[in-house]
């Protein structure tokens, strides 16, 4: 895009760091420490791509420097579990029933009164870490105070919520806010694992449910933005269906981890979404047009039985042209963690095809014949 570019993290050893013209290693959660890199290096704007650790930090620099973008009180809001959820209340965006808890005895007397399942989840993180489905009549005390600390534990800001628990296959909306308007690019379906982390095993675009379902994910994500009230970025909307009615699990006022918005969306709509995503924090009107081929598309995780990895076999059957990206994260010898949230899994491949349902298939395939034996 012949921007000049200035990565900051505050580890030296960042992949990223190496695709940028300038490097600054500092803590990128210190308001005071990025505000003073941001006025020595004159920025012109900040982006926060696909993860959310300094989010507000990217809110206070757009506000100082009068920058395009979310401000402080919209990032705090984007990231934080509860102030979502009332923000989605008060904006009549569909949303499960949550409630902030106090304790561990607290949740478990409104888990008590709650009709059918629960999710015990921490107000802030991310990647299904600490997140764990509690069920109606079958939890016992024990195990629910064990699920409680682990979300505690796994809170940014110590806190806990316990939520209704929606059954249903799950969806991402990605979005590209610009002036005020909400600009849908597309519906992704996910694929998880089941109870009790909801690991994403895997994703498609275009979505394979039907228009009138596809129309009302999207109607439910514009209600969930304008909501928060975000303007010139990203988001990313994740959603569930019940019963036909769409329930928001929670909306990023950024582009969505996992390739969705960097890769499958340029290749299944033609939009460059990162390119739309950095223009629109320079502050210049992003192109949503397709300007490349579209495909049906699908990325699969590779998520081998735990236990030591002994042999890997079979990777030249990822040597095919419908093969756009694969890697794999473990080597022989590596222990395979059980997959209990995204940073557990082993391995990727993203493929195109003519349709998406073609994509899962072959995409599955694969993951199934690369051989990832573990003892
Ligand atoms: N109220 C809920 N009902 C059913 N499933 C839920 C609920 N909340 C979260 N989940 C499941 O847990 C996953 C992770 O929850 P989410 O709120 O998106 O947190 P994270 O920031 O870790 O992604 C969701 O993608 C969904 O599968
Ligand atoms: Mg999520």
């Amino acid at each position: 895009m012949g921007i000049y570019v200035i990565a900051a993290d505050g580890n030296p050893e960042a992949v990223g760091l190496q695709y940028a013209d300038k490097v600054v290693i500092v803590n990128i959660t210190s308001e005071e420490d990025m505000l003073r890199v941001a006025r020595e290096e004159k920025i012109d704007g900040v982006i926060h791509p696909c993860s959310e650790v300094s989010m507000n930090v990217m809110g206070r620099l757009n506000e100082e420097l009068g920058l395009s973008g979310i401000t402080k009180e919209q990032a705090i809001c984007a990231t934080n579990k509860h102030l979502m959820r009332e923000a989605f209340e008060k904006g009549n965006a569909p949303s499960p029933k949550s409630i902030l808890t106090k304790s561990t005895e607290d949740a478990w007397e409104q888990f008590m009164a709650f009709d059918g399942d629960g999710i015990l989840k921490p107000s802030r993180n991310s990647g299904s870490r600490g997140i764990a489905k509690v069920e109606k009549g079958i939890e016992s005390k024990e195990s629910f105070v064990e699920k409680y600390e682990v979300a505690l534990n796994e809170s940014r800001d110590k806190s806990v919520l316990i939520e209704q628990f929606i059954e249903g296959p799950e969806f991402s909306i990605e979005i590209i806010v610009w002036n005020g308007e909400v600009n849908v690019l597309t519906v992704t379906d996910k694929k998880t694992t089941e109870a009790p982390h909801f690991v994403e095993l895997g994703h498609n675009q275009p979505s394979c449910f039907s228009d009138a379902e596809v129309a009302e994910l999207k109607t439910a994500a514009v209600a969930g933005v304008k909501a928060l009230g975000v303007d010139n970025c990203a988001c990313h909307a994740e959603a569930k269906l019940q019963n036909g009615k769409v329930y928001l699990m929670e909306i990023g006022a950024r582009l969505g981890g996992d390739f969705i918005s960097t890769e499958l969306v340029h290749l299944s709509t033609g939009i460059d979404m990162v390119a739309a995503a950095i223009n629109c924090a320079l502050n210049i009107a992003p192109c949503l047009e397709p300007t490349e081929e579209k495909h049906g598309v699908c990325v699969r995780y590779f998520c081998p039985k735990p236990g030591k990895l002994v042999s890997i076999s079979n990777t030249e059957i990822l040597n095919d042209p419908r093969v756009f990206l694969w890697e794999l994260y473990h080597k022989e010898g590596d222990m395979i963690p059980e997959v209990t949230s995204s940073l557990c899994r082993s391995g990727h491949v993203i493929v195109t095809e003519e349709t998406p349902q073609k994509a899962i298939e072959l995409a599955e395939r694969l993951i199934e014949k690369v051989k990832m034996e573990t003892v």
